[in-house]
């Protein structure tokens, strides 16, 4: 497929790509590079100006955008979240889930930890866009309505944010939790949360520049591996620095 939001910027020309069902793939790549652009794409808040995304075989504006939308969950770097409790917000993933199921799928992503630790726990109020939590106990309130809502097609667009590094361990766990059984893109930031996925793409200008999973790319010592080498570095430098200070 061909897409450009001006004509005289194309963002991809003659993109090509097959997802497996139940596949994982990573997207990474500088900024720019169109990781947005194709996830975008993908949930149909745009749609290619030449060629087209097939989800099972049928050309994706042939089917009902109500389809898309209960087939199809995106997890926003900053997740929403509404002034309210956290029961709510959780069930938010599937408005007729019971109180049991909401605290079900808290447990499974492991959010459940941290929300016995809250003042009033499930009834905790989060504050005005969720203001009273953190980012990574946001993340785990946005796992834990995938896991009601559950969608065979999950895209994820990973905090670009600095979580404590308890939290990410716990986001990261939950992540796989949540990707396994359907299929799911990751948006990465972190190179370091996607050495399990099934297939990396590094994107460069709107193409595909290297593509496999983290063992290979490693080997290749591409871009992949400079990018990933440069980010572990600047971690270690990161980590001197805090032990000095
Ligand atoms: N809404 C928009 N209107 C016009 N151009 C856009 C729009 N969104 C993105 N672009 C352009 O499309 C290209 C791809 O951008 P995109 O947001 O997909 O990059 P990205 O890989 O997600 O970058 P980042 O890592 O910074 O999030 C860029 O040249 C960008 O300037
Ligand atoms: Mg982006």
């Amino acid at each position: 497929m061909s897409f450009a939001y001006k004509e005289s910027h194309p963002v991809f020309t003659g993109f090509n790509l097959e997802i497996a069902p139940g596949e994982s793939i990573a997207l990474v790549g500088e900024t720019g590079t169109g990781k947005t652009s194709l996830v975008n794409l993908i949930c149909r808040f745009y749609e290619p100006q030449k060629g087209q995304i097939e989800i099972d075989d049928i050309d994706y504006t042939k089917l009902p955008l109500k389809w898309i939308h209960s087939n199809l969950g995106y997890v926003q770097q900053v997740p929403h979240l509404f002034q309210g409790s956290v029961m709510e917000n959780i069930r938010y993933g599937r408005l007729d889930a019971s109180d049991e199921e909401v605290m079900e799928a808290a447990r499974v992503v492991r959010a459940d930890e941290f929300i016995q630790n809250l003042p009033d726990k499930y009834d905790y109020k989060v504050g005005e866009a969720g203001n009273l939590l953190s980012t990574g106990q946001k993340q785990l309130i946005a796992f834990a309505r995938v896991v009601l809502a559950d969608p065979a097609l999950l895209i994820l667009d990973e905090a670009t944010a600095s979580i404590d590094t308890e939290t990410e361990q716990l986001v990261q766990e939950a992540m796989h939790v949540v990707l396994s059984g359907r299929t799911g893109i990751i948006v990465a930031h972190r190179l370091s949360t996607i050495r399990q996925v099934d297939r990396i793409l590094l994107l460069h200008k709107g193409e595909i520049l290297e593509m496999g999973n983290h063992h290979d790319l490693m080997h290749q010592k591409g871009r992949y591996y400079q990018l990933y080498m440069n980010q572990f570095m600047q971690e270690v430098a990161e980590e001197e620095f805090q032990k000095e200070a």
